[in-house]
């Protein structure tokens, strides 16, 4: 039985090493279930709620793994079978491969119940941009008064293929979108605090061309209405993919005008 979860985002993968390791868990389940009364093999594709990562599971309703060998599976030539069965090389090449994709295996099972083996793979984000595109490369304003957080977004957006201007200060931020051609600003709302007129001053000028995600801190007020425009705003602490969801949004909505 296969169940395919809706919504599953792509993983980049080496597609013949994962079938790879698929057979591989397949032919164990198999095994496992010759004498089973239910013989039953679910193979299950899931998204991680946080949408960094996909799981997939290969359960079976075999005879189970005792705890002592739970550990043990993984290693190269450790087996349970009679001589000329099995090398026992089946799990060490399906540890290698997960590795390999940055992913994680582990093992829940219950003697004389079944098994389940569990692979998470790490979701790549998509590139937003590619020198081959034929577009022309997002410039990304980011506007942020802590020099570790400014870092982690620039490096973000960088990594997806956006050019980064990185500022500290307000003042260098509205510098920014009025001398450079910045397509998106990633604004943390405390920059401007005391400040909001400067902001909405320099935002009106630009804000029919550039969209706008908001970054906002616990203790920031809500009611920053110069920030209204903004296509997303991620409060902190936020996930990753909660920048990179908001990126694209940005990116395909285009600015909010009106
Ligand atoms: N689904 C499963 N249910 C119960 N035991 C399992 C299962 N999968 C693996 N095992 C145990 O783990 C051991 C190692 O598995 P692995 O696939 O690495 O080698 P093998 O199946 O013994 O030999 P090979 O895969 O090289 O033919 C098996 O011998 C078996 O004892
Ligand atoms: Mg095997």
């Amino acid at each position: 039985m296969c169940e395919y979860a809706d919504g599953v985002p792509p993983i980049y993968v080496d597609g013949g090493q994962l079938q790879q390791a698929l057979l591989n868990m397949v032919l164990n389940a198999e095994q496992a279930m010759k004498q089973s009364d239910v013989r039953r093999l679910t193979i299950t594709v899931a998204r991680e709620p946080d949408c960094g990562a996909v799981v997939l599971r290969v359960q079976d309703t075999g005879h189970g793994i005792e705890a002592g060998n739970r550990a043990r599976v993984f290693d190269p030539f450790f087996t349970t079978r009679g001589v000329g069965e099995g090398t026992g090389l089946g799990l060490s090449i399906v540890y290698g491969i997960v590795r390999d994709h940055g992913g994680h295996i582990w093992i829940d099972s219950e003697v004389g119940r079944g098994t389940t083996f569990s692979i998470r793979l790490p979701v790549r984000a998509p590139d937003v941009w590619e020198p081959d595109s034929g577009r022309s490369q997002p410039l990304a304003l980011v506007a942020h008064g802590d020099s570790v957080t400014r870092d982690f977004v620039a490096a973000a957006l960088g990594g997806w293929g956006c050019a980064v201007r990185p500022v500290p200060t307000a003042r260098e931020a509205i510098e920014s979108l009025a001398e450079d051609a910045v397509t998106l600003a990633v604004v943390d709302r405390t920059v401007f605090d005391g400040d909001s007129q400067a902001w909405s001053d320099a935002w009106a000028r630009v804000r029919d061309h550039v969209a706008l995600i908001a970054l906002a801190r616990v203790d920031d007020e809500e009611d920053s209405r110069v920030f209204v425009d903004a296509v997303a705003t991620l409060a902190a602490p936020y996930e990753l993919c909660a920048l990179r969801d908001a990126l694209m949004a940005a990116l395909k909505g285009g600015p909010r005008t009106g």
